[in-house]
C-alpha cells in the first residue's frame, strides 16, 4: 500500500499586519433616538455608544473589505499574490452564494487563493485567526488574509429599541503568516446553541419570501449582557493561561466591542492591572460584530497605543451563542 505525503507548515504563525475601513457616514445618537423613544443619555449610559458609522450604498461589504485588506497587506509588506487563502467572517453579506471571499480574493489580485466565508457572528474574526494559524502551521497555506466585515445597518430595524442604537458597519482585516516565534496563542472557543434564540434573524428566508417580512436582527440584550460580562471573563482567563502569560504580563486588551459596560466588567473580573491598555472603539463605532476587534486593534496601533511585539488578548462573543478568545502578538 502506498503512503501519501503529509503537509508540513511553519513552526509558528503571527499577525503580520492589520487594516480597517470605517464607513464615511457618522450617525450620532441624536439621529436614532426619536424612532425608538430613547435618549442620547440612555444610550451612552447603557452602552457607551456616542455615535456609529453606517455605510453608504457605495460602501458595500466587498468595497469595505478590499479597502481594509489593502491596508493590512501594505502594513504586512505582503503582495496580494502571496496570499494563499482568504477567510471572510460576515453575517451581513446579503448574497447567499458565491462567497464574498472569492470575489474579494479576485479584486485584490491574489493568484487563485482559496477563499470562503464563515458564519460565527461577532466571534468570527477570532475564529478566522485561529484557523489561519492552524492552516499555516499545518502547511495548507503560507499567508492567510482574515477579514471581519459587516453592514448590519441593512439588517437593523430602526424602530427596534433593542438593536437600533447598537449595530453598525465597517471592515477589519489581518494578514497572518509564518513566524520564528509563537505569535498566536491557543484558541479557547465554543458554542451554546441552546441559547441561539437570544440573538437571531427575525424570520428565516422561506418565511421572508412568503410574507415579505425583512429578516431583521433581533436581540434579547439583557441575558446576553449578563452572559458576556461573567462567562467571557473565564474564557479570557483560560486564553491567558493557555498562552502561558499572566494578566500582569499582558499589554493590551481588545475585546469584542459590544457594550462599554461589558468591556469594563471583563477587565474587572479578570483583574487586569491599570497598565493594560484597553480598546474602547465602541464609543465611536457601535457594535460592528465581526469587524469590531480588527477595527479596534487597527485604531490602537494607529494611535500608538499598541506597539509591535506587545501581547494582546482578544475575547469575542455573539449570536449562536458562540465565543472565541486568544492571545496574539501585536504586529
Ligand atoms: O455583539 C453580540 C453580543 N451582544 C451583546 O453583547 C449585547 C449585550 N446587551 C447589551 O449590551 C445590553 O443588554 C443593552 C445595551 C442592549 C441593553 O441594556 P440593558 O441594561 O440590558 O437594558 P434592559 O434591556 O435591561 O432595559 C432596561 C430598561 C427597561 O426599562 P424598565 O423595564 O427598567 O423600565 C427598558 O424598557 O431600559 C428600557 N430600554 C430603553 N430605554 C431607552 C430598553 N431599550 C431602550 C432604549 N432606550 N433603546
Amino acid at each position: 500500500m502506498a503512503t501519501i505525503t503529509d503537509a508540513t507548515g511553519a513552526r509558528h504563525a503571527r499577525i503580520l499586519g492589520v487594516g480597517g475601513y470605517r464607513p464615511s457616514r457618522v450617525v450620532p445618537n441624536a439621529e436614532i433616538v426619536d424612532a425608538i423613544d430613547s435618549s442620547d443619555e440612555w444610550i451612552r449610559t447603557r452602552s457607551g455608544i456616542v455615535e456609529r458609522r453606517w455605510a453608504t450604498p457605495e460602501e458595500t461589504v466587498q468595497m469595505m473589505s478590499v479597502a481594509a485588506s489593502r491596508k493590512a497587506l501594505d502594513r504586512a509588506g505582503i503582495d496580494a499574490k502571496q496570499v494563499d487563502c482568504v477567510i471572510v467572517s460576515t453575517v451581513s453579506h446579503l448574497m447567499q452564494t458565491p462567497s464574498v471571499a472569492a470575489t474579494i480574493a479576485d479584486e485584490l489580485g491574489t493568484e487563485h487563493a482559496a477563499a470562503f466565508d464563515i458564519s460565527a457572528a461577532c466571534a468570527g474574526f477570532c475564529h478566522g485567526i485561529s484557523m489561519a494559524a492552524d492552516f499555516i502551521r499545518g502547511g495548507s497555506a503560507r499567508h492567510v488574509l482574515v477579514i471581519g466585515v459587516e453592514r448590519l445597518s441593512d439588517l437593523t430595524d430602526v424602530h427596534d429599541r433593542g438593536t437600533a442604537f447598537i449595530f453598525a458597519d465597517g471592515a477589519g482585516a489581518a494578514v497572518v503568516g509564518p513566524s520564528d516565534a509563537p505569535g498566536i496563542g491557543p484558541v479557547v472557543w465554543g458554542s451554546e446553541g441552546d441559547r441561539a434564540d437570544l440573538i437571531t434573524s427575525k424570520t428565516d428566508w422561506p418565511t421572508a419570501m412568503e410574507t415579505g417580512e425583512t429578516p431583521y436582527l433581533a436581540m434579547n440584550g439583557n441575558p446576553v449582557f449578563r452572559w458576556a460580562s461573567f462567562a467571557m471573563a473565564k474564557i479570557g482567563q483560560e486564553a491567558l493561561d493557555r498562552a502561558g502569560i499572566t494578566a500582569d504580563e499582558l499589554d493590551c486588551f481588545v475585546p469584542h466591542q459590544a457594550n462599554m459596560r461589558i468591556i469594563d466588567a471583563l477587565a474587572r473580573s479578570m483583574k487586569l492591572p491599570e497598565s493594560v491598555k484597553i480598546a474602547r472603539d465602541i464609543a465611536e463605532m457601535g457594535n460592528t460584530s465581526a469587524a469590531s476587534i480588527p477595527l479596534a486593534l487597527d485604531r490602537m496601533i494607529e494611535e500608538g497605543q499598541a506597539t509591535s511585539g506587545e501581547t494582546a488578548l482578544f475575547i469575542a462573543f455573539g449570536a449562536g451563542l458562540v465565543y472565541a478568545a486568544q492571545v496574539v502578538v501585536v504586529p
